[in-house]
C-alpha cells in the first residue's frame, strides 16, 4: 500500500477479537515509535504495555467508561518524559514539543498498525490523574493517549474531511 493509501485507509476501530498479538508484532509497533522524530532528538517517549486484564479494567474507569479499551489483547500508553524535553528547552520543551513528540510516536504506531492488519484507536479522553494513579507515572511523566490494538472484524467507513480548500490557506491566513 502507498503511504497515502495507508493513511486514508487507517480507521478508529472501537471493536477487537481477543487474539493474541504476537511479541514480534508488539516489537514492530515499538519500532514505529523508536523512529518517531522528536525535538532535538530527545526522546521523551516513554511507553506502558498494558495486557492484564486487572490494567485494563482500570484504564476504562480512567477513561469514561470506553470499554473497548478492555476488549483490546494489548493497549499502549503512550506518555512523555517533560523533563526530557525541558531540560535542553525550557518550558516551550514540556508545554509543546514533549506533547508533540508523544503526538508523533502515537500516529506512528496507528499507521504501523493499520499497515500490519491490526485495528486500533488513539483515546484521548480519560482522566490524568487517575491514569497518573493506575499507572504509577512519577510526576514529570505525563500520559497523552491510550492506544487499545487487536484485530477487528470490523472496519467501519470514516467520518469525513473538511475540504483542503476549507483549511489551506495561499500565503497568509484567509476566513472563509
Ligand atoms: C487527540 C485525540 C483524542 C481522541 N480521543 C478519543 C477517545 O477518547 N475515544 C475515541 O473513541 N476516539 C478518540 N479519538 C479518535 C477520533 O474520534 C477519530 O480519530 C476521528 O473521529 C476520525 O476518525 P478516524 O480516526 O476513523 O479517521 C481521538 C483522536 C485524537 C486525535
Amino acid at each position: 500500500m502507498d503511504i497515502l493509501a495507508l493513511i486514508k485507509n487507517r480507521r478508529s476501530i472501537r471493536h477487537f477479537k481477543n487474539d493474541e498479538i504476537p511479541k514480534e508484532d508488539v516489537e514492530k509497533l515499538l519500532e514505529a515509535a523508536q523512529w518517531a522524530p522528536s525535538a532535538g532528538n530527545r526522546q521523551p517517549v516513554e511507553i506502558i504495555i498494558v495486557q492484564s486484564q486487572k490494567q485494563k479494567e482500570k484504564l476504562v474507569a480512567n477513561a469514561l467508561d470506553q470499554k473497548f479499551i478492555q476488549e483490546a489483547p494489548l493497549v499502549l500508553i503512550i506518555c512523555a518524559d517533560l523533563k526530557r524535553s525541558s531540560v535542553r528547552y525550557g518550558e516551550r520543551g514540556s508545554t509543546l514539543y514533549a506533547i508533540q513528540d508523544a503526538a508523533a510516536a502515537t500516529q506512528n504506531i496507528l499507521l504501523t498498525a493499520t499497515a500490519m492488519g491490526y485495528g486500533s484507536v488513539w483515546v484521548g479522553a480519560f482522566r490524568e490523574s487517575d491514569v497518573i494513579e493506575t499507572l504509577e507515572l512519577p510526576s514529570n511523566v505525563r500520559p497523552l493517549a491510550i492506544i487499545p490494538i487487536g484485530k477487528s472484524d470490523k472496519t467501519p467507513s470514516g467520518p469525513g474531511r473538511r475540504p483542503i480548500e476549507e483549511f489551506v490557506h495561499q500565503e497568509k491566513y484567509h476566513r472563509n
